[in-house]
């Protein structure tokens, strides 16, 4: 009777174990898709009287890894370009910009052959503005620099089933760019945008 019980639990356990394989290892691809949204913590040099400041959006993302080793992977962070309003704190919307902010960390995976595994990141973030224009300031143009910076990263991936996982992911990128103003309104501040980006959805590995 004994042996009946311990038997059915052995065999509960390994069909349990079953259905939780998947795991990191070595020259895995890891890819995921979500929402992702960036909240700018945003600040500026004075411009006529107040400052900048940028709104948050929310896109399509894709993050793409690689595992070097069971533990050491590479991220790529991917989306489709997100768009802002910039306004004129105490005024109101005075710009808009499209950008995307590619970026890339090395992470250290603390549990890749678990089905809750976190990781953590650090590497650059390129942002690539375009389509900026201004509103409401009359016959002024608005040109922002492309911005290089600094990128940390923290993640989950907790798995549904052998295949697939529900992924949080969570980046603060140092973005600082100039706001190059010519026409009616001529200046160019500084603008630190420094978002946080949070991105949820789901992954799977190949
Ligand atoms: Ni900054």
């Amino acid at each position: 009777m004994q042996y009946k019980i311990v038997n059915t639990l052995v065999a509960g356990a390994l069909a349990l174990g079953a259905t939780q394989v998947l795991a990191l290892e070595q020259g895995d691809w890891i890819v995921r898709v979500g929402a992702a949204h960036v909240n700018p913590d945003a600040s500026s040099d004075p411009i006529a009287g107040t400052t900048l400041d940028v709104d948050s959006n929310t896109q399509l993302g894709l993050t793409l890894g690689y595992m070097f080793t069971d533990n050491i992977g590479l991220g790529l962070l991917a989306a489709t370009p997100f768009k802002h309003d910039i306004k004129l704190v105490g005024v109101g919307k005075a710009a808009e910009t499209k950008h995307l902010p590619p970026t890339l960390t090395l992470q250290y995976h603390f549990a890749p052959r678990s089905n809750v595994r976190p990781y953590l990141g650090a590497g650059l973030n390129y942002t690539n503005f375009f389509s900026e224009k201004t509103v409401g300031l009359g016959d002024t143009k608005l040109k922002l620099d492309d911005s290089w910076g600094l990128a940390a990263e923290a993640g989950v991936d907790i798995d549904i089933n052998d295949r697939w996982f529900v992924s949080g992911q969570l980046w603060y990128l140092d973005i600082d760019t100039k706001a190059k103003l010519t026409g009616d309104v001529a200046a160019s501040p500084k603008v630190s945008i420094d978002p946080w980006v949070v991105m949820i959805g789901i992954g799977t590995t190949f």
